[in-house]
This record gives structure tokens, sequence and C-alpha cells, in this order.
């Protein structure tokens, strides 16, 4: 029931701020979903220097260093007796102040964070999702993880109509990532993914994914891949800190392949279980 504000601790139901909020008001703010095992955050560092890259990005002044937020974080995990899988959402916005497009003066950041319960989907990850292909129609700097997500929400929740999990968002017949995750392609023992530009978000789970390619030895081609691609695909999978390392298995009612998770996709999952554990 703790939550971090700003660099105290406070009860939930004591977060109180004006309507008139840049957060509310303009999605003028940036966040971040850090995963934590068994009451351990993962990747904890990744996410605190892209925090600091996407505030960066849109001139939000953070009332923390790098080494205070992450000393923060870790007690709030203390603060609530956190032992079990979890997940903490961060965000950070511009302040309150009477609505102006143009950035009000001497106002601070509002930043809180809460700790939330999130098992593991371990039916999921062994049975592999489905998707749906969706134009993305996103602006260009989706490597600013900003609270602007209507283009994603609209196209998670087209996915969940069509019994999906997640869309596999395209621009120009090429594949970017999806609504709320990045994603990757097996072809003759090689993964392709979406280079590192700024119109896809850089996930930390992709830096590890990188990372268990190169120890595996299986080449890690940032390529990326077109939507025509996907129908010769051997595996498809898409990571974030919330879904892990998860197969997809159908592509708009095609199945992937044989419709089973792969082999790459499997030992990737491997190394992860190793890595975060
Ligand atoms: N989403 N791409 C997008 C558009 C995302 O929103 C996310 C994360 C990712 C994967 O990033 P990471 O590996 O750092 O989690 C890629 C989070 C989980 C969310 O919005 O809930």
């Amino acid at each position: 029931p703790i939550m971090l504000s700003q660099t105290k601790f406070i009860q939930r139901d004591k977060l109180n701020y004006p309507f008139e909020e840049r957060g509310l008001q303009f999605g003028d703010g940036v966040y971040e979903v850090i995963r934590i095992y068994s009451g351990n955050y993962y990747l904890l560092n990744e996410h605190i220097t892209r925090l600091f890259r996407s505030a960066e990005a849109v001139k939000i002044n953070l009332p923390f260093t790098k080494e205070e937020i992450s000393s923060l974080l870790m007690d709030l995990l203390k603060e609530n007796n956190v032992t079990t899988d979890a997940k903490v959402y961060l965000q950070a916005t511009r302040g309150s102040a009477p609505r102006d497009h143009v950035f009000p003066l001497d106002v601070a950041a509002n930043v809180y964070a809460y700790v939330q319960p999130l098992p593991r989907n371990v039916e999921l990850l062994g049975s592999g999702v489905s998707t749906i292909t969706h134009r993305d129609t996103r602006w260009e700097n989706c490597y600013i993880k900003s609270l602007n997500l209507l283009p994603n929400v609209l196209a998670k929740q087209e996915a969940k109509e069509q019994g999906c999990y997640e869309a596999i968002l395209h621009k120009d017949g090429f594949v970017t990532e999806c609504s709320a995750s990045n994603v990757y392609l097996v072809k003759d023992g090689a993964i392709h993914t979406h280079p590192i530009r700024k119109n896809i978000l850089h996930g930390c789970v992709r830096i590890s994914v990188e990372k268990f390619a190169n120890d595996l030895k299986i080449p890690f081609m940032e390529n990326g891949f077109s939507i025509e691609d996907i129908g010769a695909a051997d595996e498809l999978f898409l990571t974030s800190s919330t879904s892990e390392i998860m197969p997809i298995i159908q592509v708009d009612g095609n199945l992937v392949a044989d419709g089973k998770p792969g082999n790459i996709t499997k030992q990737l999952q491997t190394e992860y279980e190793r890595d975060a554990h």
C-alpha cells in the first residue's frame, strides 16, 4: 500500500494531484515498468538509464540522481515487504500548473512509483500467443517512453477484440515493434529485429536477448523484417518486462511455421530464467 511520491514514501490514497496536471492534460510525462523476481529487481540499471534518457529528451528535470532513484526504488520494495514476483510502475510528469501548452516556470516534476504483484504467465510462455498485424500510426520518437499511448492502446484493444494477445506494428510494410513489446523473427538459425532507431522503444529485455544470442552463438541481426517475411518465418517471438520472452504462434489467423514455440525461442527463454533468478 506504500508508494513513492517525489522522494518520500506515502500511503497510496494520500496521493492527490490537482486536475490541472500536465501528465493528465497533455500526456506530458515519461514512465517505466520494471520487473521484480522473488523480491529482486531485474535490469534495474537499464530501466533507470532509459528513464533519464526519456526525461532528458522531453526536458523534464528529475528531482533525483540515478543513484538516488535506485536506492529509493530499493526502499520501495522494503517498505512493502516484497518477496514475490512483481512489477513497479514509475512515472514522472512535468508537474501541476494551469493548462497551457508552453512549459510552466518553476514547477517541479510530479513523480510517483508503486509496486504491484505480477505472477509469471507460465502457461502462455509455454504455449505461445496469437497476434494481429496493425499499422504503426505513432510519432517518430517512440524511443522516448512517453505517457502518450493512445495509438498503442487502440492497437492492443484491436488485438484483444480479435482474441489476440498483441498487435505487431508495421510502417511501409516493415515491422517496427508491438504495441507494448519488441518483436523478433527467426529464420535459418538467425534472429532478426528492427534496428535501434528513434522510431522504436529500446527494450530492456531486448538488451538481454542480444546478450543471450551472443552467448548461444546465434546471429542477432538488426536489419528488421517485413510483414511478408512473417509467412516464411521459422519462429516469431516478442519481449517486454511484463511478457518476458513470449513465443508467437499465430499472426492474423495464420500459423507461424508449425504453430508451436520454436527451439531458438525456447533456448532464449531458458537463458532468461537463469539470468532473472
Ligand atoms: N512496455 N516496446 C513498447 C512500445 C513497450 O511499451 C515496451 C514495454 C517494450 C519493451 O520494453 P522492455 O523490454 O524495457 O519492457 C517495447 C511496458 C512493459 C508497458 O508499457 O507496460
